[in-house]
């Protein structure tokens, strides 16, 4: 596999930035392709164009359903040879179009230790539940909301006195950590799918297994 990434975000895109100061600091051995958001005001752009990546804006509403915004996309990556797609903050719905284009090499982040607390805010949710620990998950992308396997998480307590915003910010260091590592992990390969684990052919020589 190539090591080229290809970003898609639609706001603040600080995870965009923890991929692009990896890369940078040599932490993460790739190049970031292009940055693409849904969003053409998500102020994660300014941060590519300062970083000298190129940047590019498609609205859904310009592309008449989903297969085709999510074909769009498809295109413009393929285009760039990106091996493989990084979902920071990205807020729609893969669908087919792109799934198809990139099986088992799209990526996403979500702040909380999936599946708990899938889809919006699950930082609010995780202290709305009552939840001790929390945390973070980078997972390959499925048709499925915040589904599919998981190549890294990182916990995080949950503190009697925290806000959504104490709490967002804990697990955001964490997410920063995470989500370049996990890149790392994924682009070196050696690893399968075995029903919905991944698995990474070192974990399977240190437990005996083959
Ligand atoms: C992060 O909390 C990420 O886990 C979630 O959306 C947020 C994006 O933040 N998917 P940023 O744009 O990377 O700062």
């Amino acid at each position: 596999m190539n090591r080229r990434l290809g970003v898609l975000i639609s706001g603040r895109g600080s995870n965009l930035q923890s991929i692009i100061d990896a890369v940078r600091e040599r932490k993460l051995d790739a190049s970031i392709a292009i940055v693409i958001s849904n969003r053409p005001e998500a102020p994660g752009l300014e941060r590519a164009r300062a970083a000298g990546i190129e940047t590019m804006s498609l609205r859904a509403r310009d592309y008449r359903d989903r297969d085709a915004y999510d074909g769009a996309l498809a295109d413009v990556l393929k285009a760039r040879e990106v091996a493989l797609v990084c979902l920071a903050g990205f807020m729609r719905l893969v669908g087919p179009a792109l799934l198809d284009a990139f099986p088992q090499r799209i990526l996403n982040i979500h702040p909380s230790l999936l599946p708990a607390f899938p889809g919006l805010d699950a930082q609010r949710q995780a202290l709305d539940w009552g939840a001790r620990v929390s945390g973070a998950t980078v997972h390959l992308v499925t048709a499925e909301l915040d589904d599919g396997p998981i190549v890294l998480q990182s916990a995080v307590p949950v503190l009697g006195d925290d806000s959504v915003e104490t709490l967002a910010a804990r697990i955001l260091v964490e997410e920063h950590r995470i989500y370049p590592e996990a890149i790392g992990v994924v682009l070196d390969g050696g690893w399968s799918i075995v029903g919905r684990r991944f698995v990474r052919q070192a974990d399977r020589i240190q437990a005996g297994g083959v």
